[in-house]
């Protein structure tokens, strides 16, 4: 973590509904010896069970679903403006298809076994505590149906904030 400082999650800077929303995130985790990641923009951080959390959602599709069952932690990264271009190619080609991580150019390290993007000014590191596919059945506005035309419900994660670093 070279320039990245460990903070407390409470002490992370920047407002999520801009950093999640706006400037957008990467979601990566590693199964087995590969690891793979992908850009999101919908999820959210907070508080859960007295801790600091993080929640994410994953569509069944993304081939990141995987790596994220199959890990106990999975980590979020942010970047600055300059990396606009890159998230957005993560966030449109798929890890089964091409060798993203690679030509993305970003540089892949981890904090124990939870890879994360040396060039990111925040890394959280989460370790999963509750997942759920949503069920339409409990959207209480019938409009939310509509962003699952193909019934590709997301899956929601909810995971605590083990560490957090940023610039
Ligand atoms: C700005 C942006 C935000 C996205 N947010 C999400 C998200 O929150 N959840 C999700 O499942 N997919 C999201 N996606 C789509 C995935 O990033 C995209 O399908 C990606 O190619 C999946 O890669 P993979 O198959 O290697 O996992 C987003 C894409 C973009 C460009």
């Amino acid at each position: 973590m070279a320039d990245l400082k460990q903070v407390k999650p409470e002490q992370l800077s920047g407002n999520a509904v801009q950093k999640i929303g706006t400037d957008w995130m990467l979601v990566t985790a590693r199964k087995g010896d590969q690891v793979n990641t992908m850009t999101a923009a919908w999820g959210g951080l907070g508080v859960m069970w007295g801790k600091p959390v993080a929640f994410v959602v994953i569509r069944p599709q993304r081939y990141t679903y995987e790596f994220v069952e199959a890990s106990e932690t999975f980590s979020l990264t942010f970047f600055d403006d300059s990396f606009r271009e890159t998230l957005n190619y993560l966030g449109t080609a798929s890890g089964r298809d091409e060798d993203k991580i690679s030509k993305s150019g970003l540089t892949l390290a981890a904090s124990q076994d939870t890879p994360y993007f040396t060039e990111a000014n925040q890394v959280l590191i989460c370790r999963k505590l509750y997942r759920q596919t949503f069920d339409p059945a409990c959207f209480i506005d019938p409009a939310i149906d509509r962003n699952y035309k193909e019934k590709d419900y997301h899956i929601h994660y909810i995971a605590e904030i083990v560490e957090a670093y940023q610039r």
